[in-house]
């Protein structure tokens, strides 16, 4: 059946009193699937979408063909993610209409937000468009739905964190698992549609965290990773959106809990519980922080540290909050704290204006830290963003070209680190079966190296020590000791 003559069938129906019957016995069999893309963000927004449906008696599905309801939860982060999307929703449209006639479509996430109801003009396919703040509000908008109507929710919220949904974990291993701690971003960097897509910048209740992190222990979960756009910006200070602090009694500002005093708490949940932490930006990076990972074992060796660019110039016109400098004494300072911490980055090539010789500045930072890893990317407009006004003025062939050129470097350290770690011995946590081979299994170290083993007698969740004994710039190889 076409969905104009479901959508008709159900208006018919909705029309004989008949559409609050419908949903109820669908209820039960109703079946949802659901696919991610961009950040870890999306993917644990996934969970709690997943969380919201099931309680409505939706059951995650990983055959599409035979889900009532298909979601795509979407990035706007550069232009090639958005295109990514529009390809799978090519895709969808395939499926319903050769073998899945009756599935309804939603959009989620930042394209969702980005370009609100456009979305239903633009792509006939989808049925619902709903922004990042606004998935409680999915059971009514299925309803629209089932009701004939298509709908949309891009609400952004200065409150919602979704703190009391506990989510569904979606294709999880069952020893790793992402924790939301804040959610938007008020940093406006000039190049990112972030804060347009995720709207102001709030942190979680701390109970809940520290809830969440116990029942996953609990259920035996021995990694998390707190998530936020700029982890390092947490604030507590009893709800609300982070711009209205200032506004707060003395005595609420006294009671405030930043990122070190909630990292603090959630390394004490359990020393067998790691804790990672992603993303921090320089500018909000504080001592405090290093200070709280050296004193606990169980907090992982590792900083993600987005630089976007070594030229003090570039980062000015990026709004990054901090310089070349900066950055240097940021890293010393980790160093210095943590000896053998492993630093990783993003960064971006080609924004507007940039030199040979911003670029030279770039090559040169990335000699100075020699990040253990990093996600480097061609700088892409984002349409409305500040930037967005200034000229896009780098030829394609020089963006691709520099990015080559740091990406080449990249691999060289990434190589260099791996390589001292031969011949080493490091405690791996197991997370799954290698790629490559059942007879293997894979796990990381406290640094985030990805190690790949024999698996003996051993099992998934369990800490084991391995010696290292071969490498490649992205994967270490040893034995169990
Ligand atoms: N909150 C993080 C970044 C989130 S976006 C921070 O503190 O930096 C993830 C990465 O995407 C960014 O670090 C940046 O390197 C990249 N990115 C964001 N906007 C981009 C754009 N317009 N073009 C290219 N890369 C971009
Ligand atoms: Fe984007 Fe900068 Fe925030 S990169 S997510 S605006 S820290």
């Amino acid at each position: 059946m076409s969905i104009e003559k479901l959508l008709q069938k159900n208006i018919d129906e909705s029309k004989q009193g008949e559409i609050l019957q419908l949903s109820e016995n669908k209820k039960a069999s109703r079946k949802m699937y659901i696919e991610s893309y961009g950040c870890q963000m999306n993917f644990s927004d996934s969970e709690i979408v997943a969380s919201i449906l099931d309680k409505e008696g939706f059951s995650t599905t990983k055959n599409i063909t035979e889900a009532d309801l298909v979601f795509v939860n979407t990035c706007s982060i550069r232009e090639k993610a958005e295109l990514t999307v529009r390809k799978r929703l090519e895709f969808y449209n395939s499926i319903k209409r050769d073998k899945n006639p009756s599935m309804l479509v939603g959009v989620l996430g930042c394209m969702a937000e980005r370009l609100k109801e456009k979305f239903l003009e633009e792509e006939k396919l989808v049925d619902i468009v709903v922004g990042p703040d606004s998935y409680r509000d999915l059971p009514n908008l299925i309803a629209q739905v089932e009701d004939g109507r298509k709908a949309v929710n891009v609400f952004l919220s200065l409150e919602e964190t979704y703190a009391d949904i506990n989510p569904v974990r979606l294709g999880g291993n069952g020893v790793t698992a992402f924790v939301s701690i804040t959610r938007g971003c008020d940093n406006m960097c000039t190049f990112c549609v972030v804060p347009y897509t995720r709207g102001r910048e709030r942190s979680r209740n701390p109970e809940s965290i520290l809830k969440e992190c116990q029942d996953l222990f609990n259920d035996g979960y021995r990694e998390i990773t707190l998530l936020g756009q700029n982890v390092d910006s947490y604030l507590w200070y009893g709800g609300g959106a982070k711009k209205d602090f200032k506004k707060v009694s003395a005595d609420a500002k006294e009671n405030s809990l930043n990122f070190a005093n909630l990292l603090d708490k959630v390394a004490q949940v359990n020393p067998k519980l790691r804790v990672r932490f992603s993303t921090s930006n320089p500018q909000d990076m504080r001592v405090e922080v290093i200070d709280t990972m050296s004193k606990y074992i169980n907090i992982c060796d590792h900083i993600h540290l987005p630089v976007q660019s070594g030229s003090s110039r570039i980062l000015k016109l990026m709004n990054r909050g901090y310089d070349r400098e900066e950055y240097f004494k940021l890293v010393d300072d980790i160093k210095e704290r943590i000896p053998n911490c492993a630093i990783s980055m993003d960064m971006i090539i080609g924004f507007c204006s940039e030199t040979e010789e911003d670029h030279k500045k770039t090559l040169s930072l990335m000699d100075y830290v020699t990040y253990d890893f990093g996600y480097m990317f061609k700088y892409s407009v984002r349409p409305n963003t500040p930037a967005a006004r200034m000229e896009d003025d780098v030829k394609e062939d020089v963006k691709q070209r520099r990015l080559s050129e740091i990406i080449k470097k990249q691999q060289d350290h990434s190589l260099l680190h791996m390589q001292e770690k031969l011949g080493k011995t490091f405690e791996v946590l197991i997370e799954g079966d290698s790629k490559k081979s059942d007879q293997h299994f894979y796990g990381r170290t406290t640094h985030n190296s990805a190690v790949i083993f024999e698996k003996g007698n051993h099992k998934l969740g369990e800490y084991v020590m391995v010696k290292i004994d071969d490498c490649t710039s992205a994967t270490l190889k040893g034995k169990v000791i």
